[in-house]
């Protein structure tokens, strides 16, 4: 049990508007999505119809099962990788990471380098600790017309310079200072985040202080430039004038090709990724009409692309044509998604391997313009971006990020509290957060994982094997069926072949009442909290469920509830995480200057397991409401005392970590 859940910091927030920013839609110039609510604290009081996208309370009907279902099914799976067809190339545990929206940087991740939020560090430590690493991009629409400032406002990282009220299409320029780059860079030294930044390329004026100072300042965790960000809508979006297509892309390309070049500020030359199409207006075959590959692959370090199935743009921008969330739902809830969705990409995943580049998913989620209420925060999303994460790096993709926005879009992975005011543990996760540690766990640290589709039966239970160092390690079962009656139960029968199953194997669910819900989802057990719950650490006890497997009949029978995910392991999956170090996690072990400074004596938590009751009373004397007392929840980093927790057993261990 931890710290937070003994708190109990409901009384810390009061009821404020605010204004949110969103991403740029598709289709459109407009970057400003203005919108403005209250919150209420933890629990909010409005209405739904009051709610910030983020915390909407949309629940759909689940799709009716099909009656002929087959319910039972055999995997029957080679013992190694040495002749298995279509196997993926090896795979990293840090194959899902993130695209954050260069214009909610400070909401998520912190306000500058001396002001970290503490739940995000929290987050990405849950990765780093079953993957070794995080891929983050900073950017999005907004990157393109980002420009270096001395200071904004407060002495944060970002801030958005306002638009011009007579003209309100116009984009909003991202203004952000060097404290982006220390940001990132002090996140890195607790938490070993690897960054992709944008150089903005709305005209050929470039500016090229990003690649500058990116790569001074991140050095080694600096891992790509992208040059363009979805080419193929900026004639749609009015950033450029006819003629606009492939040719002048790939024109304007070597442009920042020879920028780069001729710059002596920018030592690394060719860490440049592209061409990150949307494939909208052009698919990716219409720019592999130009040279684009062998004139710059000198200069590439990855071959990107950008999608998204689905869009909410007739909605928030009245853009396009209405999509019905309740007609769309089923469509996310089979394995045929992400097979559409890979299936555009197979020649260009070929030309990625051909160049030993890797092949990234650079932005998707579930429904471009926000997301779509109802799914992309819903159970059935999560099990959607597993199933599509797992067919991704079974088409070989290298990584794929799913992208974050601000509060008024429904798919985000993470979302800070609406206002400054709120405590470090009121921060709301979407089930997607869910597929990514999943995924981290399924690839974890070896760097030889491979994977490839094993589906059998059908398009509702689709499944795939993971093979680690050349031998069969995991299986994964998905049952995207609905039925609480347990009729429409799967199960899997996995046996081996050219070797023997284990006497055992080990599952970890993925589970919650319908794929319909937001709320009580698990994995092995353990939730991160409903919304306005989360402090980034998992609560409730670690399961592990032991199938005993009959070795004579050379079979494991593991069932799969409707709806679930199912991980098998072949081996004992605690054995090989206790020899890993453990999870770091950030206590908010607070620290400012103010005279509601909270400190944690680490002395204290080492042998109380826990906040003291002079501690808490001591917390709850801190102003409610104030603006210090929220201050004073954040770690601020560096001269943050950060906690690190270990996890032995059901003890929780706590020593303190000079900084
Ligand atoms: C390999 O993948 C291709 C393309 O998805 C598919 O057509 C083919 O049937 C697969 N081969 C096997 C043996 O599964
Ligand atoms: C993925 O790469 C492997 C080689 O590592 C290759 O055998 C396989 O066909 C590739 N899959 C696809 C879908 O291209
Ligand atoms: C590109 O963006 C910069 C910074 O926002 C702006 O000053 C410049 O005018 C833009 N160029 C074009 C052609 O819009
Ligand atoms: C960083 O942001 C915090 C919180 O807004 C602010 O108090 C502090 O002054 C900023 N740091 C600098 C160096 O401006
Ligand atoms: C953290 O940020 C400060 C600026 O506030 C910078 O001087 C320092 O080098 C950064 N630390 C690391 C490890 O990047
Ligand atoms: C896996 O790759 C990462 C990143 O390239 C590297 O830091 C790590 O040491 C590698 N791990 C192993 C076990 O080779
Ligand atoms: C099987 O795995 C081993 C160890 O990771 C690797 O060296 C080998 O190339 C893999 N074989 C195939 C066919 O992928
Ligand atoms: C979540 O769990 C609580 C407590 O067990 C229960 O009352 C509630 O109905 C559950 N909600 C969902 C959607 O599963
Ligand atoms: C919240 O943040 C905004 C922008 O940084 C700032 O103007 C405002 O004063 C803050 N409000 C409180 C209550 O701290």
């Amino acid at each position: 049990m931890l710290l937070s859940s003994l708190l109990g910091l409901g009384w810390l927030s009061t009821a404020r508007a605010v204004t949110v920013y969103g991403q740029i839609p598709f289709g459109q110039t407009s970057a400003l999505a203005s919108a403005s609510s209250t919150s209420g604290g933890p629990v909010p009081t409005g209405t739904t119809s009051t709610l910030l996208a983020a915390y909407d309370e949309t629940i759909l009907n689940p799709p009716t099962p099909p009656n002929d279902q087959n319910l039972r099914f055999t995997l029957n799976l080679a013992a190694t990788n040495a002749s298995v067809p279509n196997l993926s190339i090896m795979q990293h545990g840090s194959f899902y990471g993130f695209s954050i929206e260069m214009s909610v940087v400070t909401q998520i991740m912190g306000k500058n380098s001396s002001h970290i939020q503490v739940p995000f560090l929290n987050l990405m430590a849950q990765i780093q600790q079953r993957a070794g690493s995080v891929h983050i991009r900073m950017g999005g629409n907004t990157q393109d017309f980002a420009v270096l400032v001395d200071n904004v406002d407060g002495g944060h990282a970002t801030t958005k310079e306002k638009s011009d009220p007579k003209n309100p299409t116009l984009t909003p320029a991202v203004l952000y200072t060097k404290e982006l780059f220390y940001l990132a860079a002090n996140i890195s030294s607790l938490v070993n985040v690897r960054w992709y930044l944008g150089i903005p390329f709305n005209d050929t004026n470039w500016r090229l202080q990003i690649a500058e100072y990116g790569q001074a300042i991140l050095g080694d965790h600096l891992i790509g430039l992208q040059g363009g960000n979805e080419p193929d809508y900026y004639l749609s979006h009015n950033h450029r004038i006819e003629p606009y297509g492939p040719f002048e892309y790939f024109g304007e390309f070597g442009d920042l090709v020879k920028a780069v070049q001729d710059n002596p500020n920018i030592p690394i030359k060719n860490m440049l990724i592209g061409p990150s199409l949307a494939s909208g207006p052009w698919m990716p075959a219409d720019l592999w009409k130009t040279p684009y590959i062998d004139t710059y692959k000198d200069y590439l370090n990855a071959i990107t692309m950008e999608h998204y199935p689905s869009n909410n743009c007739f909605v928030q921008y009245n853009v396009g044509s209405y999509v019905d969330p309740q007609e769309t739902f089923p469509s996310f809830l089979t394995h045929q998604s992400a097979l559409d969705l890979v299936g555009i990409y197979i020649e260009t995943s070929n030309i990625a391997r051909g160049l030993s580049k890797p092949f990234i998913m650079f932005e998707t989620n579930s429904a471009t313009c926000g997301g779509l209420p109802g799914i992309s925060d819903s159970f059935g999303a999560g099990l959607w971006a597993l199933d599509y994460g797992l067919t991704m790096a079974a088409t070989n993709f290298s990584h794929a990020l799913l992208h974050v926005g601000g509060q008024n879009v429904y798919y985000n992975p993470f979302t800070a509290p609406p206002t400054n005011q709120s405590a470090f543990n009121q921060w709301t996760i979407g089930a997607i957060y869910y597929s990514v540690i999943i995924v981290s766990e399924i690839f974890g640290k070896s760097n030889v994982s491979q994977i490839v589709d094993t589906s059998n039966n059908g398009l509702l239970t689709p499944s795939y094997a993971i093979y680690d160092n050349g031998a069969l390690d995991k299986v994964a079962l998905f049952n995207f069926m609905d039925d609480p009656s347990g009729a429409h139960d799967i199960v899997g029968t996995i046996t081996v072949n050219g070797g023997q199953v284990p006497p055992q194997v080990y599952v970890k669910y993925f589970l919650a009442s319908s794929v319909s819900v937001k709320k009580n989802l698990t994995w092995a057990g353990q939730t991160f909290g409903n919304k306005f719950e989360v402090d980034g650490r998992p609560k409730g006890d670690l399961s592990i469920t032991t199938i005993k497997c009959d070795q004579a009949a050379n079979n494991c029978i593991v069932p799969v509830k409707a709806p679930a995910f199912a991980l098998v392991f072949l081996n004992d999956p605690t054995t090989a995480t206790s020899a890993d170090a453990p999870v770091v996690t950030f206590e908010t072990t607070a620290l400012t200057k103010t005279v509601n400074t909270v400190t944690i004596d680490p002395s204290v938590l080492a042998t109380s397991n826990g906040q003291s009751g002079k501690e808490r009373s001591k917390l709850g004397s801190t102003s409610s409401g104030s603006a210090n007392a929220a201050e004073g929840l954040r770690a601020l980093i560096p001269g943050v005392s950060v906690l690190l927790a270990m996890l032995l057993g059901a003890g929780v261990v706590l020593t303190s970590l000079a900084r």
